[in-house]
């Protein structure tokens, strides 16, 4: 820990970087994976605070140190709370039962216990380097306790909490055996934002059910809590992007260019690249991808000559059981379509189970005619923007899930349900054939969206809301002035 103060905050499970101990025994860090990082370092840089989170290796304990530019407070995680709180309760219970039980949730009370304990922990971490007055900007489902329990200890403190999955109708979430204290967790923030308006919907229709609260969108009124006053809560959607500008330069740079020709080289020159990128996660849909794939290769109305299907697949929480039966299942699937429709001079599908640096994933993105985003269910889906913003030439076509969050936005992608493979497969054909003006006009207006909501403003409109929700007075150390479109900002609530 450390003596230091901060005016500003941010906690996440995962700090912006992981300590990785290489065979030799040396230690490094390295970029996490996740689309969290992305979104929040360069807030981070600008903001001048503090990011407390966990190191990704168990048990290190090491003191606050300065990362490219970013304060890092790491918190230490046992082997046994990784397992409990982290595997368990946050990745097999949260995770499914958030993204529409696509794999049955699990409950087990001794995972609950440890997401209790470890909340405390991040939550008591937080309250002691805060500085009087200071905001807090609690990120994820890891942490849904986290709010109350820092209000609790430090009511001085304006917190702010984002989801950045999904919210699932009340229907699924009331499953969960401890739906009141997530809910009761999760309203100790000022603020509480989501990727969809039907995310923030749900969460307000399991706040009337479960607690009886007044709501009337944006707002939730939270009588008094023991010692703690009546509040008004701001609960609404707030969608998450990237660095549009920083990744279009990487799209841009000579090297990424070159990188790509090659690309398209190394794979033989096909007529059409066809590009997935995923972490290895159940929620994508990549087997439904490859399904539809295969029928086409199958019916004949693609050929391998013709067309290159990769597949990045970057590996996720590999520990966890059900994340062990996708990677096999994909594997199969992947080993099967090649052996099937291969030939010696044509792969159909090229899978790679590793991440790539983002250089890389630029050149990717701008070797790629289409991309693949057929997600069952996703908060945002980051990549699906990332496409986007690398594709300055203004071709590519990107298909895209309605379940993902980032269809409410992109509306101009060929969007799919990709439970329905005749569907898919047609849309993945009108992509395949679409004319080079199509292609401009839907991607000309993909950019337009993509460029006016970028990261800056997503965490702009958030901290300012939250400044609004509180006092109105600025104390993020963030120039919240140049917001642009006032889209999301909220009438500051009447006083109660
Ligand atoms: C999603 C979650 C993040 C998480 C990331 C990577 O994007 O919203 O909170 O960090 O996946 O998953 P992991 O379990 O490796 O942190």
């Amino acid at each position: 820990m450390t003596d230091e103060r901060f005016a500003f905050v941010v906690v996440s499970n995962r700090l912006p970087v992981d300590h990785v101990i290489a065979e030799d025994g040396s230690a490094s860090w390295k970029q996490s994976p996740g689309g969290l990082v992305t979104a929040l370092e360069p807030v981070m840089r600008l903001a001048d605070g503090a990011w407390v989170g966990w190191a990704g290796q168990p048990d290190v304990d090491l003191p606050a140190f300065t990362h490219d530019g970013i304060r890092i407070v790491p918190l230490a995680l046992s082997d046994a709370e990784i397992e409990n709180y982290y595997e368990g309760f946050s990745n097999d219970t949260i995770w499914p039962l958030y993204h529409d039980v696509i794999v049955p949730a699990t409950y087990h009370r001794d995972w609950w216990d440890s997401y209790v304990e470890v909340n405390q922990r991040f939550a008591d971490a937080t309250a002691a380097i805060a500085d009087d007055g200071a905001t807090v900007w609690v990120q994820d489902y890891q942490l849904q306790l986290v709010p109350r329990m820092l209000r609790l200890a430090r009511p001085d403190l304006t917190i702010g909490f984002f989801n950045h999955i999904p919210f699932p109708a009340y229907g699924l979430y009331s499953q969960l055996p401890w739906r009141t204290q997530i809910i009761e967790g999760l309203l100790g923030a000022d603020v509480i934002g989501f990727q969809r308006v039907s995310d923030a919907g749900n969460f307000s229709r399991a706040v009337r059910r479960l607690l009886g609260h007044t709501t009337k969108s944006p707002y939730i009124d939270v009588p008094p809590d023991g010692d703690l006053p009546a509040r008004r809560v701001v609960a609404r959607a707030f969608p998450i992007s990237i660095d549009v500008e920083a990744f279009e330069e990487l799209a841009r740079s000579p090297a990424v260019q070159a990188r790509a020709t090659q690309i398209r080289q190394e794979l033989g020159n096909p007529k059409t690249v066809m590009l997935g990128v995923d972490r290895l996660d159940y929620t994508k849909g990549i087997g439904h991808r490859l399904k539809a794939f295969s029928e086409l290769l199958e019916d004949g109305r693609l050929r391998v000559e013709d067309v290159t299907l990769v597949q990045v697949a970057s590996p996720s929480r590999e520990r966890v059981e059900t994340y062990k039966h996708l990677r096999d299942d994909i594997e199969l699937t992947v080993g099967r379509i090649n052996g099937d429709f291969g030939t010696i001079g044509h792969q159909a599908v090229n899978y790679l189970h590793h991440g790539f640096p983002r250089e890389e994933m630029a050149a990717l993105y701008l070797a790629a005619d289409v991309m693949l985003v057929t997600a069952l269910r996703d908060g945002m889906n980051l990549v699906a923007k990332e496409y986007v913003a690398a594709r300055y030439d203004e071709d590519g076509v990107l298909v895209l899930s309605e379940f993902a969050g980032a269809a409410d936005e992109l509306k101009t992608a060929l969007r799919i349900n990709p439970h329905d493979i005749d569907g898919l497969k047609d849309a993945i054909m009108q992509a395949v054939d679409m004319p080079r003006a199509e292609r401009r006009k839907r991607m000309r207006s993909l950019r337009k969206r993509v460029r006016e909501n970028d990261v800056q403003h997503w965490s702009r409109g958030f901290l300012r809301t939250l400044s609004e929700a509180n006092d109105g007075v600025d104390r993020f150390g963030v120039d919240l002035d140049p917001l642009g479109d006032l889209e999301w900002t909220v009438e500051r609530p009447p006083a109660s």
